[in-house]
């Protein structure tokens, strides 16, 4: 860990609290020179400071996530072990396909303030102001699930992430939306590549933290936390508890453990017995909603009574 990292880690880990600079310094271990060259690092990098001779120095949140404050102490096994972050890219998925060719490892997320070309599903793009949200993908390399599971899986545990960082109660919309209030506020996109011979699945997970599009530009309403929170969102917060969740519930789909992910994944579905019509594969279905099968995607009933069974990779709800 660097002298800077040290330093950003005191500083957030006493949240709206100032540290005086001896302090500061007797913390990290560093003389003044020392800690005005890390401070000024910091502002380099985006973080807001705070300087007051009386009181000290103090972050100023909302906190810009960054690579160290998200991996300190995750304590996952698999999702997130390794973390970088960039202002632009064109997309974080194309960067962590990238990265699995340059020795990039299982696990490794990648986060972005920003996106040239951020997509969506089915050729759409996914559109968010700069510094407001989180756009992060996750690289699978080592036998990685189905899509169809990993679909399901990426959906709840970003449910259950901000659940458990903001206390805002998530629903889950089949394939990909995870709905506050009825309001899309994140989205998972599932894409598998062949990358230096292996199969490299990376999950692109977009959260609307802070700010969301209008609805003339996603075609459905859409949310953000921020405005269900009396501040911003912590964004750092959110996404360490999407990255546990995440940890837990693609651990469950490697080991075929589909039960949990099943009944997890009905707990927070309004779907079951909806009437639905879904766009796949060229063709259009109406019918019941039965079930949502962790392998086999979306199961409905249709008028004449038929059991049909949708991928979630070719599918969409067009309407209900
Ligand atoms: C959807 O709901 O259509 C899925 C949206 C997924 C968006 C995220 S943002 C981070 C990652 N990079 C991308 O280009 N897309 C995903």
């Amino acid at each position: 860990m660097t002298h800077t990292e040290r330093i950003l880690e005191l500083l957030y880990d006493r949240k709206d609290g100032a540290f005086l600079l001896d302090e500061l310094a007797g913390a990290a271990g560093l003389d003044a020179a020392g800690v005005a060259a890390a401070l000024d690092e910091l502002r380099r990098r985006g973080h807001k400071l705070e300087l007051s001779p009386s009181h000290g120095v103090r972050l100023v949140g909302p906190v810009r996530p960054d690579a160290r404050l998200i991996e300190h102490g995750l304590g996952t096994r698999r999702i997130g072990r390794s973390v970088i972050c960039f202002d632009t890219v064109d997309s974080t998925s194309d960067v962590a396909f990238d990265s699995a060719r340059q020795g990039g490892t299982d696990g490794l997320v990648v986060l972005a303030e920003s996106q040239r070309h951020g997509r969506g599903r089915l050729g759409r793009q996914w559109i968010s102001p700069p510094g407001a949200n989180l756009l992060f993908s996750v690289l699978l390399t080592d036998a990685a699930p189905p899509g169809e599971a990993l679909t399901i899986a990426a959906g709840l545990a970003v449910a259950e992430g901000i659940e458990s960082a903001c206390g805002l109660a998530c629903r889950v919309r089949w394939p990909n939306d995870v709905l506050l209030d009825g309001g899309k506020v994140a989205g998972v996109l599932v894409e598998v590549r062949r990358r230096a011979r292996r199969r490299c699945v990376v999950l692109g997970i977009g959260i609307n933290a802070n700010a969301h599009p209008p609805p003339e530009h996603v075609g459905r309403p859409a949310t953000s936390l921020a405005a269900h929170l009396s501040g911003a969102a912590d964004r750092i917060e959110v996404v360490r508890a999407v990255l546990r969740q995440l940890d837990l519930r693609v651990r469950q789909a490697a080991a075929g453990e589909l039960d949990e992910l099943h009944s997890g994944w009905l707990a927070r579905c309004d779907m079951i017995n909806e009437r639905i019509t879904v766009w796949s594969r060229g063709r259009r279905y109406v019918g019941r909603v039965s079930d949502v099968d962790p392998l086999a995607g979306l199961i409905l009933f249709d008028d004449d009574g038929r059991r049909i069974h949708l991928p979630a990779e070719h599918s969409t709800v067009i309407e209900g």
